[in-house]
């Protein structure tokens, strides 16, 4: 059995791999936005250890959820699932930056250096990224002017690969899910919701040969094409500089 902590988890694809995985046998911890949203999202996944709640748009509460998951134990796999597509433009968290920079970008980072290193991350990307622009020489100007969706699943995309080449220990892996009808990928979504959760949670898992890989990005649990920027190790350098630059916090 395994300990997995899923965020973003009271609805869509965090809410659907945290039951696959409960219904394995496994045990999962949830995150969510706010007490509200954390009781139904319990309600949603009986069996789930507990949940813990931040809103991700706050480095501060992004800070303090790794600070509360670092003492409810250490997980053996980590589902940085979180993520906004369609917010009014110029939204701003807590602390002024743009909540698509805050939320796609940032928490992943953030909770990734702050939290116990598990053996397993998986990334949540989208093929959109394969429009997007690093945009890293002034990474929070550009969020305020014209950051996009697709520019920040670039940015988990170089996180992956750039946590896959420094952490040797552990498997770093991203997924696209495809589009599909959660309600970020709206009712008219074509592709298979079952197939959209399927692959982190086994990448989360399995014991397959092909699940236990790092630095791969995957679609329907094949490896797929990706932006070749994401293996640049001069990008990946740059972007988390970047992030730590904005954060305060070190890749470690
Ligand atoms: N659906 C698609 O077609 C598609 C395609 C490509 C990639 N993806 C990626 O897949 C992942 C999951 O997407 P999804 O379709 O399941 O989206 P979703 O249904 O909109 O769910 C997103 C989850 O993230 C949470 N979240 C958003 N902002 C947050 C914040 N500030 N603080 C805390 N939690 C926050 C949401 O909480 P609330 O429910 O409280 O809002 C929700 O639980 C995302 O990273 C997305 O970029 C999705």
């Amino acid at each position: 059995m395994a300990r997995i902590f899923i965020t973003g988890s009271a609805d869509g694809l965090g809410q659907l791999a945290a039951k696959d995985l409960i219904a394995q046998g496994h045990q999962v911890v949830l995150h969510a936005r706010n007490r509200e949203r954390g009781k139904q999202a319990l309600a949603k996944a009986p069996g789930a250890e507990d949940v813990l709640i931040a809103d991700l748009s706050s480095m501060a509460e992004t800070k303090d959820l790794a600070a509360k998951a670092n003492a409810s134990g250490v997980f053996d796999a980590v589902i940085h699932n979180a993520g906004v597509y369609r917010i009014p433009q110029n939204s701003v968290g807590a602390e002024g930056l743009p909540v698509l920079l805050a939320v796609n970008t940032l928490a992943p980072y953030i909770l990734t250096c702050l939290m116990h290193r598990p053996k397993r991350l998986i990334y949540m990307s989208s093929g959109m990224h394969l429009q997007g622009k690093p945009n890293l020489d002034n990474l929070t100007a550009a969020a305020l002017g014209k950051l996009t969706y697709s520019d920040t699943k670039l940015h988990d995309v170089i996180l992956t690969m750039a946590i896959a080449r420094k952490w040797t220990t552990v498997y770093a892996n991203v997924v696209n899910p495809g589009w599909v009808p959660t309600k970020m990928g709206g009712a008219g979504a074509p592709d298979s919701l079952e197939a959209g959760y399927q692959t982190q949670a086994w990448l989360a898992v399995s014991n397959d040969p092909s699940a236990t890989v790092t630095g791969r990005y995957f679609h329907h649990k094949r490896q797929t094409r990706y932006s070749p920027v994401a293996d640049d190790p001069t990008v990946q350098e740059k972007f988390l500089a970047a992030c730590e630059q904005i954060t305060g916090v070190k890749t470690g």
